[in-house]
């Protein structure tokens, strides 16, 4: 092609603006590239030397934010390859040689991604640790707090608060698992592949990705530079981890609710109403919830742009970019927002204890106390609905009613907490089944801690 497009074009095709953030990325790609080359006899040692050095420059020049871009800078691959040249001359020009864009542009963002969404993953674990140490202030002894737990929003049965932490702790600790199972596929080098050939020239793709720290090298060219699995594989990760942490935000929205009464948060983590005075807004956790629209929506449009894409590499793959930089920004402060807000909040036991006992939450207990005592469940479900409609919502008259029926060892029931203490089988929400549920969650973060490398 003789002539670039036109410069008014510029503004609709270029990526600089928000591709820059790669330049650390690109830098280490095209490094391996180069040392590959000189490694290949392609580029002689003294070429593989002045581009090495210019590109150390270049790093200087972003890392120290003086790096100038051209007006013709279309995206940061050729920004670098423009200024090694300007520093390094006709080495510069060599610089290219066995190289794509197609090929370089996934790279670098490969790269970007194995080193933030491992962060991610990391700062999800700090939060299922601050979970954790939750669950252990609540108490996980007799004398734990207890909570409602909820079906449909109505109260179902008493549990241990601890257990209810421990519940969003476990659906995090799957966000942080699925990040690290997405490493794995990122962790492919698909430099070497060219413009989605290969090349003539004596490239060795294998040795450029154990340069770059790769664990596996492409194994198709043209996979290589058309593959963005790795990016919609993050994008889900970002939005379901970002829905985890909405129906944490929607919950301390409930319970801080003069309605609930459950929570009371710090004022750091809390706003004020610029007219009502006596106002304490849950804006970090309604920004929870709201935060996930964008995160869904960033992975419906990389899905839509890669449906029906022929291959190989097409420019609509540029479109990868904002998308994914936006969910990793967003998710990493929605996460470190809800570690704060959640640590720093203080939960009131009496309120949810009161809101957790008593009334008809234990009639469940009274069925099974049947049933332990030989009636068919369906029988005892039926014998103590009876009662509970009887008592019309009245917890004190119920517990006449079942003490005239059944006897003063399931009226005793009634008051939840007995049942609740009972209720030990694995994963089961009282004291016992739960001690041993956070041995097994301690041993999970480890486990997870291990495998991001991380002591
Ligand atoms: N900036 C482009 C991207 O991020 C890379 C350049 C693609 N190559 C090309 N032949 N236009 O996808």
């Amino acid at each position: 092609m003789a002539s670039g497009p036109d410069e008014s074009l510029l503004a609709f095709t270029e990526s600089f603006s928000f591709d820059v953030r790669l330049w650390r990325d690109d830098i280490a790609g095209s490094r391996a590239h180069v040392e590959g080359l000189g490694a290949s006899g392609i580029l002689r040692g003294s070429d593989v030397a002045a581009i090495l050095s210019a590109l150390d420059r270049v790093a200087d020049e972003f890392a120290t934010g003086s790096f100038v871009p051209a007006p013709t800078d279309e995206d940061v691959h050729t920004a670098i390859e423009r200024r090694v040249t300007e520093i390094a001359g006709e080495p510069g020009a060599r610089m290219h040689t066995g190289r794509s864009r197609n090929d370089q542009c996934v790279t670098a963002l490969r790269l970007w991604v194995r080193r933030e969404l491992r962060e991610v993953a990391l700062s999800v674990i700090g939060l299922c640790h601050a979970l954790g140490r939750l669950a252990d202030e609540a108490g996980t002894g007799e004398d734990g707090a207890i909570v409602p737990g909820y079906t449909h929003v109505q109260r179902a049965q008493p549990v241990l608060l601890a257990h209810h932490f421990l519940a969003h702790g476990w659906a995090l600790s799957r966000d942080a698992e699925r990040m690290a199972e997405v490493l794995v596929r990122t962790d492919v080098s698909p430099l070497g592949a060219g413009a989605l050939a290969g090349s003539t020239l004596p490239l060795d793709p294998v040795a450029t990705a154990a340069r770059l720290g790769f664990g596996a090298t492409f194994d198709n060219s043209l996979d290589a530079v058309s593959d963005r699995d790795f990016v919609a594989e993050s994008l889900f990760c970002l939005a379901l981890a970002g829905t985890h942490l909405s129906r944490i935000g929607e919950e301390f929205v409930l319970w801080t609710s003069s309605e609930f009464g459950f929570a009371v948060l710090d004022d750091r983590y809390a706003t004020g109403s610029s007219m009502l005075p006596q106002k304490k807004n849950a804006d970090i956790a309604e920004l929870a919830r709201g935060k996930v629209g964008r995160l869904v929506g960033n992975l419906v449009a990389v899905l839509t742009v890669l449906k029906g894409l022929p291959l190989a590499y097409n420019r609509d793959l540029q479109e990868d970019k904002e998308p994914l930089f936006d969910s990793v920004d967003t998710v990493k402060l929605a996460v470190r927002a809800v570690d704060g807000m959640v640590s720093t909040a203080s939960f009131s036991r009496e309120a949810m204890s009161r809101a957790a006992v008593g009334g008809s939450i234990a009639a469940v207990d009274v069925a099974e106390w049947l049933v332990a005592r030989g009636t068919p469940f369906r029988d005892a479900h039926a014998v103590v609905g009876r009662l509970v409609r009887e008592s019309a919502g009245d917890g004190a008259r119920l517990a006449v009613l079942v003490d005239a029926e059944l006897g003063a060892e399931a009226a005793a029931l009634l008051d939840g907490r007995q049942g609740l203490l009972r209720r030990s089988s694995h994963g089961a929400s009282g004291p016992s089944a739960v001690q041993a549920q956070r041995v097994r969650y301690a041993e999970r973060l480890g486990a997870l801690r291990q495998r991001l490398g991380d002591r």
